[in-house]
């Protein structure tokens, strides 16, 4: 059958339409997903799902079947022109003009579904570089919404030297993030190592419970608040104004009320300098200023430090051979896992290639205790699937020896289906 050209005009960016073979079975509606009951791994835990198939169709029939993902992870060719790998990674030769175009039709297709797969708290993450990160992230604009674009992730993912670029050495790639609805998402935050921080160096008879301290200056320079702008009274008597270090106007960083539970309750320090007297407030490790414990939390950084190299071993000890080019490595996976709080998450990547997520949704689950369980969709072009990804979660599962002959405990709790797209004739 000869395929009409037509056109795609999207946010900006206008492709052709490359109509996919499995697009007709979809329309006819003769895929279905059968289970090879023989490659069931694991009788307990989780249940994860590795779908072999052309993600099209993956993503088409969990969509039909009412499927719902509160973290996608996808990590597609990037369209490097590169043909060593197993994969496919040029989707036209670099000199041909509308390779971005198959690309972006590519992906379009499969992102469109694959929103409609996002639960209303969820995110996406997408990995990419230079070759198409800009064009991706116009595509996802379009798709999840610009007001829903949480970051994007700077990745560090090769150390020192050996990097092929010319000019510079670009050591990175990315990774964009959508929520599914921005009002909603909650993201874990980092909690910082006060314990370890060396700005904390005095200590008082709190020290158990408050832990150690350093001290702050009282006098603050901010908008001007009459309220915060009131007279101390030294040890000696000496009457002290705000101002004595920025100079007028100024105001003092706690209010009256509060300076006098500051010194009823040992926050406050008076030293007398060459200068006169100075007050200061303690800032302790353990308590908030309202003598309140505290777990010091941050957003985590969009810049990330998660090196491909790590990625490579992690599946050469497990396969005993140089078989994939690129997995993720697992602690990458980890954080992504990580950031959304819930334990019990639904995780979907649907390239999965070598199966890094759920490698490492077994090993976040193993960590904290969790229940989150994975879905891969990958397809079997030069065996990948059975040979690559069903082979390396198998041998996560059921434990294995690695190259240098230790053996490497099972992640045993946890089941393995797999599962095949079926074309009808
Ligand atoms: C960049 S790799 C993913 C690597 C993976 N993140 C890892 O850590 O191993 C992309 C994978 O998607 C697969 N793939 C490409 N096009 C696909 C399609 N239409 N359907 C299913 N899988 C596809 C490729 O065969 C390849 O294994």
């Amino acid at each position: 059958m000869k395929n009409k050209t037509n056109f795609i005009y999207h946010n900006g960016l206008y492709w052709e339409n490359k109509v996919e073979e499995i697009e007709q079975s979809i329309f006819k509606n003769k895929l279905s997903l059968q289970e090879v009951k023989t490659r069931k791994v694991g009788n307990e835990g989780p249940l994860h799902q590795l779908i072999e198939g052309d993600n099209l169709a993956g993503l088409h029939l969990l969509q039909k079947n009412g499927e719902n993902f509160d973290l996608i992870y996808i990590d597609p060719p990037y369209n490097t022109g590169n043909k060593d790998f197993k994969y496919t990674d040029a989707y036209f030769n670099t000199e041909d003009e509308i390779r971005h175009s198959t690309w972006s039709s590519f992906m379009y297709k499969r992102l469109v579904i694959a929103q409609t797969l996002l639960s209303k708290n969820g995110a996406i993450f997408l990995a990419i570089d230079d070759a198409e990160q800009a064009r991706l992230k116009l595509i996802c604009d379009g798709i999840f919404g610009e007001q829903n674009f949480v970051a994007n992730f700077i990745r560090k993912n090769k150390a020192g030297s050996g990097h092929d670029s010319k000019q510079v050495a670009v050591e990175f790639d990315y990774m964009l993030c959508y929520a599914s609805n921005i009002n909603t998402l909650v993201f874990s935050q980092e909690t910082v190592d006060v314990e370890n921080d060396i700005k904390y160096k005095f200590e008082d008879k709190f020290i158990t419970r408050r832990g150690k301290y350093y001290l702050r200056d009282l006098d603050y320079k901010g908008s001007y608040s009459k309220t915060l702008d009131y007279e101390i009274t030294a040890p000696n008597g000496t009457k002290m104004l705000s101002g004595g270090l920025f100079g007028k106007p100024n105001t003092w960083r706690w209010g009256k009320d509060k300076f006098e539970w500051g010194l009823t309750n040992d926050y406050i320090v008076f030293k007398e300098t060459p200068k006169g007297w100075k007050v200061y407030i303690k800032q302790y490790q353990f308590v908030d200023n309202k003598d309140q414990k505290r777990v010091r939390q941050l957003p985590y950084r969009a810049l990330i430090d998660f090196n491909n190299a790590k990625g490579s071993n992690e599946l050469k000890d497990i396969l005993k051979q140089d078989i994939f080019s690129y997995p993720k490595p697992t602690d990458l996976l980890q954080f992504v896992i990580n950031l959304i709080p819930q334990k019990n998450t639904n995780i979907l990547d649907f390239f999965a290639g070598s199966g890094t997520t759920l490698h490492a949704t077994m090993l976040q689950n193993k960590k904290d205790g969790g229940k989150r369980s994975c879905t891969l969709i990958t397809n079997n072009e030069n065996r990948i699937c059975e040979d690559v990804t069903y082979a390396r979660n198998k041998a996560a599962i059921e434990g294995f020896e690695n190259r240098r002959g230790k053996k490497v405990e099972g992640l045993e709790d946890n089941q393995l289906q797999y599962l095949k797209v079926q074309i009808k004739k």
